[in-house]
C-alpha cells in the first residue's frame, strides 16, 4: 500500500481505498464492519487463526470487489481466475454478496505479509486465511467496493 509510484497508476477508487489503509491506524482499527461511503464502500476488520487450505472453501462476489489487506501475521490466499467449471459448494447468498465453490481451475497462492493488498475482482474465487508454515493469528482488513464505481 505504500509504493504510492505504482499505486498511482490504479483505478482511482482502488487509490481511494489505499488512501484510507495509509491514514487509518490499522493495529488499532476494531475489528467489525466501518462505513467508508455507505453502502457503496465499507470495511471490515477481522482477526482470526489462519486454518489449512483444504479445510477452506472458496468465496466468490458478484456485486463488491474486495481489496484485501493484511494487517498483522502472514497469510496464505489461494485464488484462481473467473471460471464456470468451478464446482459450487453453497449457492449465492444474496444478502452477504458470496457463493462458494469446491474447487478452483488452476488455483494460484499469493503470501501476504503486513501492509500488502491484493484486489478480487466479481467472479474470481479466492481462499483467504490459509496457513503459510504454519496456522497463527492474523489481523486483516477487507474493503468492499461496489463493482459500479469501477464500471461507470
Ligand atoms: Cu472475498
Amino acid at each position: 500500500i505504500e509504493h504510492q509510484k505504482t499505486n498511482h497508476y490504479l483505478p482511482r477508487v482502488i487509490q481511494q481505498c489505499l488512501a484510507y489503509l495509509n491514514e487509518t491506524d490499522l493495529e488499532m482499527l476494531p475489528t467489525g464492519k466501518h462505513i467508508i461511503d455507505g453502502e457503496n464502500i465499507f470495511a471490515n476488520v477481522m482477526e482470526f487463526e489462519t486454518g489449512e487450505a483444504n479445510s477452506k472453501q472458496a468465496e466468490v462476489h458478484k456485486e463488491y470487489i474486495d481489496v484485501q489487506c493484511l494487517i498483522r501475521g502472514e497469510e496464505r490466499i489461494q485464488y484462481s481466475l473467473e471460471d464456470e467449471i468451478n464446482p459450487i459448494a453453497k449457492s449465492y447468498d444474496e444478502e452477504n454478496d458470496f457463493y462458494l465453490v469446491e474447487s478452483m481451475n488452476q488455483c494460484n497462492n499469493v503470501i501476504m505479509y503486513p501492509k500488502m493488498f491484493a484486489v478480487f475482482l466479481p467472479e474470481e474465487p479466492h481462499k483467504p486465511g490459509c496457513v503459510v508454515s504454519q496456522s497463527g493469528l492474523i489481523k486483516k482488513i477487507v474493503i468492499k467496493v461496489h463493482r459500479k464505481l469501477l464500471t461507470q
